[in-house]
């Protein structure tokens, strides 16, 4: 076989091999016979000269005004919407999703940056009174310095969109760790930037494990903030590296969202809102809809719908328009997707379709999963508290709202939650109580917009959001400067009656 095309790092604005000489392959997982390419599996070295980069480059990307940081990430938004085709089919390609929602991944990407963009000419502080006469207060935002972006799979061009181009317009630059199974999207992310006008050093990207490039980045000083997206166990280690030297720590976890179905819905809007919550980038999002509690009075006819409609879902290669459920992506997924099969079955729940891998003709040659409905599911069971990342969903019944909340609420993760309903009462009553980040009414879990925060509570995130202007609350940290121009001592802080 012919070589793989070899893609390279970027490390202060040249394209360069890593110092290790060793490659990792990347392949489709729709078809394990297409290698994509050879990537770079970097080392230590490449982390440390990465950073050095960042940190060079720092000294100057600082003082460029917000605005002007915002032209050259406008003149990314633009370069995004020209390449939308492309970096979609590249992505499609290399993780599987369906076509039209590795589109989708890329119009995030392209909503964020126009939106990021034109907040160069706001970045907002505080100007307040002053306790004393003769003098300002006001607080201004700084950038931290070299950030180290630690992305997942599952959104390859949107989730590093939500944290380079916010950690960039602040003022901070930046070492990007993409998923090893998504370096390509990464690649042609850090290419836009760099046709963009970003300034060399300012954006690096290492490809390589989370041991070895994740690890060294989390070890080295120099790095002051980190955001990652993942899973809960690696958020862990993430928080737990970054200590001794105080980073900053961004972490977005993982999610068992839930979507209530009460006695008043519409039910076909419900089912349709559950499929797509459920199976859509074949469940592989942290937003999936993987527990749906439906209300007993409408428990059969929901289920009979769902389990008929989520049988009749196309699976297939993304690339084919009339797929409507890619591949999960990689092997290792089939395999946790598998697993957990047999441990809903031997926890007693009903599997009514689907738990197989599918194998038929062209299938065979990729990473296919049958759409898997559990019903009859105790919500202590471990398919009901623990994220599959799979096209798994847990039906629950239950007797009443409060009960439907309690439920909700009885798992470790708190990212998004739903209910379809027609009462507002309703509505109003569980968007107060259930303890999640995002909160949908009739809408599935999926499908946040960038210009809102974006993130969960409990082992879901640690306290911060991104997305949405609560991004820049990420990227940037409060400077407060007090200017006197009395001409003379005044002192702040005792007593006096100065009116
Ligand atoms: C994720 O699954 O990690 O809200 C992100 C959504 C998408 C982003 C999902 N806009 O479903």
């Amino acid at each position: 076989m012919a070589n793989p095309t070899t893609f390279l790092n970027f490390i202060d604005g040249t394209w360069t091999a890593s110092r290790s000489g060793r490659r990792f392959e990347n392949r489709n997982p729709a078809d394990a016979t297409d290698l994509i390419g050879a990537f770079q599996h970097s080392s230590r070295d490449d982390v440390v000269a990465a950073v050095d980069a960042a940190s060079r480059a720092y000294r100057q990307w600082r003082l460029v005004p917000a605005p002007r940081r915002g032209e050259i990430l406008f003149r990314a938004a633009r370069l995004f919407v020209e390449r939308k085709e492309a970096l979609a089919r590249d992505m499609t390609r290399e993780m599987g999703k369906v076509l039209d929602e590795a589109r989708g991944d890329v119009q995030e990407a392209i909503d964020m940056s126009f939106f990021i963009a034109g907040e160069g000419r706001r970045l907002y502080g505080q100007t307040v009174p002053s306790e004393l006469r003769d003098k300002f207060a006001m607080s201004i935002r700084q950038p931290l310095g070299v950030c180290a972006v630690i992305t997942p799979w599952n959104f390859p061009v949107a989730i590093p969109s939500w944290k380079i181009i916010p950690a960039l317009l602040c003022g901070n630059t930046v070492v990007f760790k993409p998923a090893t199974l998504t370096p390509l999207s990464a690649v042609n992310f850090v290419k836009v930037l760099e046709e963009a006008g970003v300034p060399p050093g300012v954006v690096n990207l290492v490809t390589g494990t989370g041991d070895e490039v994740g690890q060294g980045l989390l070890e080295h000083e120099a790095i002051r903030v980190v955001s990652f997206t993942g899973s809960t166990a690696i958020g862990r280690r993430v928080s737990l590296a970054a200590a001794p030297s105080f980073k900053k720590v961004h972490l977005e976890m993982g999610g068992k969202n839930v979507v209530m179905v009460m006695a008043d819905a519409d039910l076909e809007l419900a089912v349709d809102g559950c499929l797509w919550g459920g199976f859509g980038t074949t469940g592989q999002r942290c937003t999936a809809a993987s527990r749906v509690v439906v209300h007993e009075a409408v428990y059969q006819p929901f289920v009979e719908a769902f389990v008929a409609r989520a049988r009749a879902l196309r699976v297939g290669d993304g690339m084919d328009p009339s797929a409507q459920v890619g591949p999960l992506v990689s092997a290792g997924q089939l395999d946790t997707v598998t697993d957990y099969v047999s441990v809903g079955q031997r926890e007693g729940a009903r599997l009514e379709t689907g738990g197989r891998r599918l194998v038929d003709g062209a299938l065979a040659k990729g990473c296919f999963f049958e759409r898997t409905v559990f019903t009859e599911v105790d919500p202590t069971m471990r398919i009901a508290q623990e994220e599959i990342f799979g096209p798994v969903v847990s039906v629950i019944r239950c007797g009443s709202l409060n009960e439907a909340i309690a439920i909700g609420n009885g798992v470790s993760y708190g990212l998004s939650a739903s209910i379809y309903t027609r009462d507002v009462n309703q509505a109003f009553t569980a968007m107060r109580d259930l303890d999640t980040g995002i909160f949908y009414v009739n809408a599935p879990t999926i499908g946040a917009e960038v210009h809102l925060p974006f993130g969960g509570t409990k082992a879901t995130g640690n306290g911060h959001r991104e997305a949405g202007t609560a991004a820049l609350d990420v990227f940037s940290e409060w400077k407060s400067i007090y200017i006197d121009f009395s001409g003379r001592l005044q002192r702040a802080q005792i007593d006096q009656a100065d009116v």
